[in-house]
């Protein structure tokens, strides 16, 4: 059986021989500025139906996505869940069903998964620990399974810090348990140039890559000139 595809506008079309799979999770992490956002955005305008977007970061910029191309349209078109609180973030999403209901929703996009999530874990309070680790399982379980019933991609981002700094090492082993599609950004010293590389994937070769630049239009390969 084929699996359905969702083509993102991005050189991750190529990357994933024709878009982000439709069914599961694709979880895609990297550095402040690697591009995450912008995925989300370019992702957005690809859907004919409603979209839903659950926004942790006020990452959502209405400037950006015009210059991509979205129009009023396609910005009535998305369901947006602003949350500001861990408990907030967790008791929205594990009672998503009741919000979307019957729409026909094209893509899920949480953007970030673990913003708030990694707020709550600054303590030493082991039970409350244990305990948010359970949220975003519970969190994560919900997201796979709209994926599956409603056979729909899910778009999920994950901030990563600098070396040295990884109080979440739990919240790795659950979004790579959960995530079907890992795929890592790097910023690249060279130019305005950024790399997508899988890290898991069912049907494509781990370590499998391409380079990419941000610009004012959207997100496209990045071509050495010589
Ligand atoms: N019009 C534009 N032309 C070129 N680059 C742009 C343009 N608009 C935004 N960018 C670049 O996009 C980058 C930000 O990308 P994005 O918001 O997708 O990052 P992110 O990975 O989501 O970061 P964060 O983890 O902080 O949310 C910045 O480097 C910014 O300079
Ligand atoms: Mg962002």
């Amino acid at each position: 059986m084929n699996v359905r595809k969702f083509l993102t506008n991005s050189p991750l079309d190529k990357l994933l021989d024709g878009g982000i799979e439709c069914g599961v999770i694709t979880n895609v992490y990297g550095p402040a500025g690697s591009g995450k956002s912008n995925i989300c955005l370019t992702s957005l305008l690809q859907a004919k139906n409603k979209t839903l977007y659950i926004d942790s970061e006020g990452s959502f910029s209405l400037d950006r996505f015009r210059q991509i191309g979205g129009d009023e349209k396609k910005l009535k078109n998305i369901i947006f869940i602003d949350v500001h609180t861990w408990k907030d973030q967790y008791e929205q999403m594990i009672r998503l069903d009741k919000i979307i209901q019957k729409d026909k929703i094209d893509i899920v996009i949480v953007d970030s998964i673990v913003s708030l999530y990694r707020l709550e874990l600054d303590n030493t309070d082991k039970e409350k620990v244990s305990r948010t680790n359970m949220q975003l399982g519970a969190v994560y379980s919900v997201l796979s399974r709209i994926a599956r019933e409603r056979n729909i991609p899910i778009l999920v981002t994950n901030q990563v810090y600098g070396s040295g700094e990884d109080i979440e090492p739990t919240s790795k082993t659950i979004a790579r348990y959960w995530s079907k599609c890992l795929i890592e950004f790097k910023k690249l010293d060279k130019d305005n140039c950024r790399k997508a590389i899988i890290r898991k994937h069912r049907s494509l070769p781990e370590g499998k890559q391409i380079d990419f630049e941000i610009y004012q239009k959207g997100i496209k390969e990045y071509r050495k000139l010589f």
